[in-house]
């Protein structure tokens, strides 16, 4: 089985992005499973009815999130019956969506689920270690998969090592940067953050200039998102029929 995992997608070039590279790279790649990470999606916070629907319609089949889950607060009106959406299981409000899907693949049930760091992370109600455990314990599935959305690497790289062998897949999201440090720990495909799809010329996917000003003065900005020519960052996990993961290979599109 080959999964593609799509990098934090941030705003209208983001999603061009996705619309541009994930039918081709299935096709190319023979990928079974597309999941992506949305949390940035709707104009570089949270998401929209409307484009949850284009990231399915891009050929997406699962979407995970993060701490922007509820930055738009119409994600309420649909996130109870977005059948392919899932939230961080340990975010603040704890009481909406589902923190996982199982997927059935070629006769495999994969368990896709979605969990929040704690370090330097806000309104994350639990451990991450103990999420897994319940995770493991509560849902039956062949394959498990994890988007494990924070900002420091070593928490992540941390986590990887306590569940290898457990878990097939543990992608990190949240930073924006990809890391070089993709790699099987034993039988689990691991990498720091996959980085993301938007524009390239840009600080984590926002306006240059409006970054500097909050930088370097105390002015407080909106946090533009940018635009102009795009990235695309992703990741391609292969899992053997005996359900061991057996490469990770990053990828990442710059403009010319
Ligand atoms: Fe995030």
């Amino acid at each position: 089985m080959r999964i593609l995992f799509v990098g934090d997608v941030v705003g209208a070039v983001g999603r061009k992005m996705v619309g541009e590279h994930v039918r081709r790279i299935k096709a190319e790649q023979a990928i079974d499973l597309v999941i992506a990470n949305g949390e940035n999606a709707a104009h570089g916070k949270g998401l929209t009815y409307k484009i949850y629907n284009q990231l399915l319609d891009y050929g997406v089949d699962v979407i995970t999130m993060g701490n922007h889950t509820f930055s738009k607060d119409v994600i309420l009106n649909f996130i109870d019956d977005a059948e392919y959406l899932v939230r961080p299981m340990n975010l603040e409000p704890l009481e909406y969506g589902q923190y996982y899907k199982v997927v059935e693949v070629n006769g495999k049930k994969v368990c896709v689920c979605n969990i929040m760091c704690e370090v330097f992370m806000h309104n994350v109600s639990e451990s991450p270690f103990a999420c897994m455990e319940m995770i493991l314990e509560d849902v039956e599935a062949d394959i498990y998969f994890v988007d494990l959305h924070g900002e420091a690497t070593s928490e992540k790289a941390a986590f990887a090592n306590v569940f290898k062998n457990q878990v097939q897949v543990i992608v990190g999201t949240h930073t924006h940067v990809q890391t070089a440090d993709e790699r099987l720990i034993e039988q689990t495909a691991f990498i720091s953050d996959v980085g993301m799809c938007g524009a390239y010329d840009s600080i984590i996917g926002r306006d240059v200039s409006e970054v500097l000003t909050r930088f370097l003065t105390s002015e407080k900005t909106r946090f533009t998102v940018a635009e102009g020519d795009g990235m695309f960052c992703a990741a391609v996990i292969e899992i053997d029929d005996n359900n061991h993961a057996v490469s990770i290979e990053r990828i990442q599109i710059r403009p010319n």
